[in-house]
């Protein structure tokens, strides 16, 4: 019988121990690394930006099918401060699956011209305007509801000629999004540097020229900085404090759009904004909300 190409490590192991055993199983050089529920155990509507852990996790590292094993299992023995509570091998067939991955991502249509497209397939309208991203650190692929609501709004604005904010830019997404659609310039905004990074990087990769695009952290954004647009999806916390600071990004007559926020949390997060902000009506999707208004005159 010929040796499968790939076979998994599969680990159950309590959610403290998880992210030391992901460490292990890439420092002994697995392809990939996989989390999965290890006990049936849903989770409800996590927030964004956080990673959700169930209270037991398998985790299943991915080797190539000739690796030696005993050395794996006794360096995990070594390093895990308690043995996991199940272990196995499991031969997989012969599948690439260190791109296994991948079958998860497939292009997002986002009003009617703009496309979201994973880098390694064909965009489905080439003669759309077809944003190319690929899964990475930073939060904003597209498929979030909150993303796609800002985008949405995004593509049914003109845009030509626009200045335009992301703040909390993520991977850059709505920024880059905006650029495509026609914006002149955009300034991207985040207190996660590996966001500014993935951010400059996507931009890159989608032809957009550096000097239509910088990156800041908060505090070294210019005093001077203000935009037609102001995108920013963090979460309602965050939206609240960053009320004033928002509103003072906004030329005269800008437009504000913010998300992140859950339908219950709409009213808290709008007072702060509503006595220099007229909103419109808010797009709500999967109980998530996006809400837009124009700086009042
Ligand atoms: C939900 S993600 C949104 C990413 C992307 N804009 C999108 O729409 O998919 C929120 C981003 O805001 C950033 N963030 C959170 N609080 C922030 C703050 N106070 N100032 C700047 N960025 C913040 C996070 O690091 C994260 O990258």
């Amino acid at each position: 019988m010929t040796a499968p190409e790939w076979i998994e490590l599969q680990l159950q192991l309590p959610r403290e121990q998880c992210e030391l055993a992901e460490e292990l199983l890439l420092a002994l050089e697995a392809s990939s690394v996989t989390l999965e529920d290890g006990a049936d155990q849903p989770l409800l509507e996590p927030a964004i930006g956080e990673r959700p852990l169930w209270d037991l996790v398998i985790v299943k590292g991915l080797f190539a099918g000739d690796v030696a094993t005993a050395p794996i299992e006794a360096a995990l023995a070594a390093e895990l401060p308690r043995a996991p509570l199940q272990q196995r091998w499991v031969p997989l067939d012969n599948r690439d699956w260190s791109q296994e991955w991948k079958r998860y991502f497939e292009p997002i249509q986002c009003g009617q011209r703009l496309w979201i497209c994973p880098s390694w397939m064909a965009p489905p309208q080439p003669d759309a305007v077809n944003l190319i991203l690929d899964p990475g650190l930073a939060f904003g692929t597209g498929s979030h509801p909150t993303t796609h609501l800002c985008l949405r709004w995004l593509e049914q604005l003109p845009l030509t000629g626009a200045t335009v904010i992301d703040y909390g830019c993520g991977s850059g997404i709505l920024g880059i999004a905006a650029l495509l659609l026609g914006a002149e310039r955009v300034i991207a905004v985040d207190n996660d540097p590996l966001a500014l990074t993935a951010t400059a990087d996507n931009a890159d990769n989608n032809q957009i020229a550096p000097e239509r695009i910088a990156t800041y952290l908060p505090e070294h954004l210019p005093a001077d900085s203000g935009a037609d647009i102001v995108l920013a999806n963090i979460l309602a916390e965050p939206l609240i404090q960053l009320a004033d600071t928002l509103v003072a990004l906004l030329k005269p007559r800008g437009q504000l759009c913010l998300s992140g926020l859950l339908d219950s949390q709409l009213e808290a997060v709008t007072r702060p904004y509503q006595r220099a902000v007229a909103f419109q009506p808010p797009a709500i999707e999967q109980g998530w909300v996006q809400i837009a208004g124009t700086l009042r005159g």
